[in-house]
């Protein structure tokens, strides 16, 4: 872990970002000072007040090349600049780079007071707000407070443990942890703990055990594979960090009640194996008994909770008074473990904003191409004409689920082809192309993209199977922002009113942590049977228990 952050550290790109820091407080200085100049000025000279205002700004950008771009925020007015910047915050661990500006343009298309909301979250400093609220109405249940007690008294007792002090024990009940560790990195046939998807299921699961089993959750990924857990997200309410060699060291010694350290590995296990592994007493099955140790080190990129709400018998009750369900459970998990860093989620609220629109309908769509596309961009090939069944099942749903306060269709694209996305979006000013691949609805859908890097999470695991032309060095520099950019797309298409994605399990996990059941189409693999499909038909859509969702791949 040290040698990746002192990789950040060097002393060039220090001074670089202390540099830009340096710039962004001058010039926020700046803007500051205009908006107070701007609003004295308005009282003398109404009319021009734009005009000065933007004239100040201009010229700030056109020096230094970041800046408010002539936007415009006072008690009265806001008008949004012409580029959504995101500074960086001090200590920011990852700053994305401005959105598309797909963005921008389809901000200039919808109704005046929902476009002043927004404008709200706007940022003159930080470029925008980054509140994501949790659980503000109860939505998520009542178990967090509860959570949060027990994981502190669990961290204070590891303390005395540690340090030997077993007599204190004498009124405590057993200390239990349960922690999820991704250290295989890929090799040879062996697929590691899987990309994003498949850990996120295997850490999510691994949480819902623990609560459902009074246990303190840890998690950990090892810190080349591909970035350490920690760099990637905050921990909004408990802290899961720990070292996992010295936990293991601590528990795995004999004949101690309060000590004992148990293995768990579930890699890669199909549907029928994770039944056995996880219910093999059937559907009263205790998981107190399942995994006792007192310290359980959990290695898995396979979820079973969709299926402990259809199966078990023994935790029906209990769940229910937690306030988690079936379609709540997943998305209200994660959301209290893991938080995207503060300025990816200044970037996130870019989009989420526009998404909650009562007047817009958003759907995300998904098309994962192959890893060609992306080991080889020179001969990335893919086309909207190749993809069409995707825009095709968007449209019928868009059709199909439009109400009369919709007065903006937004389609959402999230793919691994530079080609497929720039052609997507140049459909916003090419009005042929349009009505081309959108039809009827042409007129009032949008094309929004995040230009966001692509990179694939494992490019080792591609390079295996794919000549790669043009190797690239697997660098710190180039996978966190690779990382950020999928898990920031991965929560976009989580706010989506309904998706439209690849059978595969990226798609998937943005339709577990949306919390929204029946809203997400799936495309089959196979392009005769995805033509054929109708997505206005109410069918389509994927519930939680009974299709693929749960039932393939790294499961639910
Ligand atoms: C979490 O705990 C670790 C080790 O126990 C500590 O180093 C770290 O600073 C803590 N993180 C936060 C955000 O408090
Ligand atoms: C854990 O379960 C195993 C198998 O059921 C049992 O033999 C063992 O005694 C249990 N250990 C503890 C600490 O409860």
């Amino acid at each position: 872990m040290t040698a990746a952050y002192q990789r950040l550290g060097n002393s060039t790109e220090l001074n670089g970002l202390l540099f830009k820091y340096k710039l962004a407080k001058i010039l926020t200085f700046l803007s500051l000072s205009a908006v107070v100049i701007m609003a004295l000025a308005s009282i003398v000279f109404p009319d021009n007040v734009y005009e000065i205002f933007e004239k100040v700004a201009k010229a700030n950008d056109d020096e230094n090349g970041i800046g408010n771009s002539g936007g415009i925020k006072t008690a009265t007015v806001c008008k949004l600049p012409t580029r959504l910047d995101i500074p960086g915050t001090q200590d920011a661990r990852y700053t994305p780079p401005s959105p598309d500006v797909s963005l921008l343009k389809i901000l200039q298309q919808v109704p005046t007071d929902e476009y002043q909301q927004y404008c709200q979250h706007w940022d003159p400093v930080y470029g925008f707000d980054d509140d994501i609220p949790y659980n503000v109405n109860g939505e998520c249940g009542n178990w967090q407070k509860r959570y949060e007690d027990l994981h502190s008294q669990r961290m204070e007792q590891l303390e005395r443990l540690k340090a030997g002090d077993f007599e204190s024990f004498a009124h405590d009940d057993k200390p239990r942890y349960i922690s999820y560790f991704c250290k295989k990195v890929p090799e040879n046939s062996n697929r590691g703990c899987g990309g994003l998807a498949d850990r996120m299921s295997g850490m999510i699961s691994t949480f819902f055990f623990a609560l459902l089993t009074q246990r303190a959750y840890l998690a950990n990924w090892a810190p080349e594979n591909p970035i350490p857990l920690e760099y990637l997200f905050e921990q909004p309410f408990v802290n899961w960090t720990h070292k996992p060699s010295e936990l293991k060291l601590i528990f795995d010694v004999p004949d101690n009640e309060l000590l004992g350290f148990q293995y768990v590995d579930t890699l890669n296990q199909n549907y029928d194996s994770i039944g056995k592994s996880v219910f093999p007493d059937g559907p009263s099955q205790d998981f107190e008994k399942l995994w006792n140790g007192t310290y359980v080190e959990v290695h898995s990129n396979r979820g079973y909770i969709v299926r402990t709400f259809d199966q078990s018998t023994r935790y029906t009750e209990q769940l229910q008074k937690m306030g988690l369900t079936k379609e709540n459970a997943f998305g209200c998990l994660t959301d209290f473990l893991f938080r995207p860093s503060v300025d990816a989620r200044r970037f996130l609220n870019m989009y989420r904003y526009l998404f909650s629109m009562k007047s817009v309908l958003s759907i995300g769509i998904q098309i994962r191409t192959n890893d060609n596309a992306l080991a080889n961009p020179e001969l990335d090939h893919n086309n909207l004409e190749q993809w069409y069944y995707y825009i095709k099942c968007a449209n019928e749903l868009a059709t199909a689920k439009r109400q009369s306060y919709h007065t903006r269709t937004i389609f959402f694209l999230i793919t691994d082809s530079h080609k497929l996305r720039e052609e997507f979006e140049s459909m916003n000013n090419d009005e042929d192309l349009r009505r081309k691949y959108l039809g009827p609805g042409s007129e009032y859908t949008s094309l929004l993209v995040t230009g966001l890097p692509i990179e694939h999470v494992e490019p080792d695991q591609v390079a295996k199977y794919i000549e790669v032309e043009h190797p690239r060095l697997t660098s710190w520099e180039r996978m966190v922002p690779g990382v950020n950019s999928a898990l920031m797309e991965n929560w976009l298409l989580s706010y989506t009113d309904y998706r439209v994605i690849s059978p595969q399990g990226y798609g998937k996990l943005a339709a577990f942590h949306s919390k929204r059941d029946k809203t997400t189409v799936s495309i089959p693999r196979s392009p005769r049977r995805a033509k054929a499909m109708n997505c206005a038909n109410p069918d389509v859509m994927d519930a939680y228990d009974f299709s693929w969702l749960s039932h393939q791949w790294s499961l639910g």
